[in-house]
């Protein structure tokens, strides 16, 4: 943390929004516009967040479907307990991990993931890290949604969107890119939206297949 980044924290107004109103972190405002727009998570979805931590994403998520919902958060990192939402500590791209999710969310509604790999600073190591990972999370959600369900997911701008667009846009009725108020002029940072999964998965939970 340089003196300059946290200078600009104190400036932010999400940051202070998010302290004011409770929330883990100033990322939790992406997600309320995004659903404000889309209305991909609603009261009842069953949600599986990926790279949830500190879990402003999860607040909103389980907020949204309230008592007849259902929220999973992966991470990494060890997360807060937070009331309603099961956390599931590990790495996405771990098959064990993969192979325990698939066991423990069938038939879901919504996979969201803010997910974003340690930069390194080396612009090619790093794109190929992000696109791996975006990769795994569409992958994951392929299996792990409904028919009709969405994913959500955080990628930078550049080649890579239209790749993954490419890869698996034909799987979902629409995509859309966004680019919430909240996130950050000068990060590249962009959300992709793919809404109504057409086709039935496997509900098998083995093995993750990569392309
Ligand atoms: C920007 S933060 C997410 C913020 C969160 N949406 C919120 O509102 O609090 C990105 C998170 O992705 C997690 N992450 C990165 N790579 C991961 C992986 N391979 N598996 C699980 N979590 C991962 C990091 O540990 C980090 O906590």
């Amino acid at each position: 943390m340089t003196k300059d980044w946290i200078r600009q924290r104190k400036h932010d107004p999400y940051y202070r929004k998010a302290r004011v109103e409770g929330y883990r972190s100033r990322a939790a405002y992406k997600l309320k516009e995004i659903n404000g727009r889309l209305h991909l998570i609603r009261k009842g979805s069953r949600v599986l967040d990926i790279g949830a931590c500190p879990g402003g994403w999860s607040q909103v998520a389980n907020e949204t479907v309230g008592s007849g919902g259902k929220v999973v958060a992966v991470d990494l990192s060890p997360m807060g307990s937070l009331e309603g939402v099961e956390f599931i500590q590990g790495d996405i791209e771990d098959p064990l991990v993969q192979e325990k999710v698939l066991k423990h969310c069938i038939e879901y509604d919504v996979v969201i993931s803010d997910a974003s790999p340690r930069l390194s600073g080396n612009r090619t190591l790093d794109r190929g890290r992000s696109l791996a990972l975006s990769w795994v999370v569409l992958t994951i959600a392929a299996r792990v949604l409904r028919k009709g369900g969405s994913v959500l997911i955080k990628t930078f701008q550049g080649s890579e969107v239209e790749e993954l667009i490419e890869e698996f846009g034909g799987k979902y009725n629409s995509v859309d890119r966004i680019k919430p108020r909240s996130s950050l002029k000068r990060s590249n940072e962009i959300y992709i939206a793919f809404r109504g999964l057409k086709d039935d998965r496997q509900i098998d939970s083995g093995a993750l297949q990569l392309p």
